[in-house]
């Protein structure tokens, strides 16, 4: 399969994720991938009165991809799916087509749910527009669901490579090694020497808060530069540095079978792990190479110049 681009690191294709599945070049990778990260199409929902056939179909389609995908996981590789909240078309009224999504995975796949997240975008547009800013009936959905998966109970991961800051406070109680004796209003008690350490900074919360502004000005300017639209459901940079981090080691191989504007390609490029990204629709590929240092440099690799990540 020729590349569409390649990079010290990885190799974008612009083919279907089930084509790509079906070729050899899945097959090489099989039980190679560290991390799968995708934010996968999600459909638009119509009312249930007119069937609920899109959900019915699109369920059975994101299982059997899932399925596919996960066979190319390493034993303790991991597989992390982010996808929004859906409302149904025309009403001011959600789908549960994302929750089922899960229960589908669960019940139809060996994968592990290792742990749920929620990421939250504080910089997000008050939306569905129609109900938040226009009626003002409901208030602005603002985050999106993380899942991760695993085909093991203890997949490769290490909390201590994505610690935060931490915040003023806690600074200062460390300083001052007190705390207001007796145990905490939930009835816990502190230990207090585990408590004033520094372990060089905060166990993240599965709470995650990323803003999607990041790296927009040159990725807008190349596509305006070869006449591409940029792509509309792009995700934050952060979000995909921390699993990355999280879950992987420089030098493992990440795949985005869904991958957009390869936002998860060029983080694991500026995270030193090879990547390989999966996207159907050709102009979002060409955009995605905005994404990069020197994009230039880029469009001069002959097609078929892939540096075969997975060797
Ligand atoms: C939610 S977007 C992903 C955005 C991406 N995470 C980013 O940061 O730009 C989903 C992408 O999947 C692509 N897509 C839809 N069906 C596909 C398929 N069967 N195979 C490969 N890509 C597909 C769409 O064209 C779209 O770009």
């Amino acid at each position: 399969m020729d590349a569409y681009y390649s990079t010290q690191l990885g190799s974008a294709y612009n083919v279907a994720a089930e084509e790509f599945l079906e070729s050899q070049h899945a097959a090489q990778i099989k039980g190679k991938l560290d991390l799968i990260f995708t934010s996968p199409p999600f459909p638009l929902i119509a009312k249930k009165k007119y069937g609920n056939q899109i959900g019915e179909e699109y369920l059975a389609w994101i299982v059997e991809t899932i399925k596919g995908l996960a066979e190319l996981l390493a034993e303790d590789g991991s597989l992390v799916i982010e996808i929004g909240n859906a409302w149904i078309k025309g009403s001011p009224v959600m789908s549960t087509l994302p929750l089922e999504t899960l229960l589908e995975i669960q019940k139809k796949t060996d994968l592990h749910l290792c742990q749920q997240f929620i990421c939250h975008n504080p910089a997000r547009l008050p939306g569905p527009a129609q109900w938040v800013t226009i009626e003002r009936i409901r208030v602005k959905d603002s985050f999106t669901h993380v899942w991760w998966f695993s085909p093991s109970e203890r997949p490769k991961a290490s909390n201590r490579k994505v610690l935060q800051p931490y915040k003023p406070a806690m600074r200062k109680l460390m300083a001052r090694k007190s705390y207001n004796a007796g145990p905490r209003p939930s009835g816990h008690s502190i230990s207090e020497d585990s408590f004033f350490t520094d372990n060089g900074g905060a166990i993240p919360p599965n709470v995650l808060e990323f803003s999607n502004t990041a790296w927009k000005a040159a990725y807008k300017k190349w596509c305006k530069r070869h006449n591409v639209p940029p792509h509309p459901a792009r995700m934050p940079q952060g979000l995909v540095e921390f699993f990355i981090k999280f879950l992987t080691e420089e030098g493992d191989l990440v795949l985005d079978p869904f991958a957009g504007s390869n936002t998860t390609g060029a983080t694991a490029e500026k995270l030193n792990r090879r990547w390989i990204g999966i996207e159907k629709i050709e102009p979002y590929l060409l955009g995605s190479m905005g994404q990069f240092d020197d994009p230039d440099r880029l469009l001069s690799n002959p097609p078929g110049a892939s540096n075969d990540a997975a060797e």
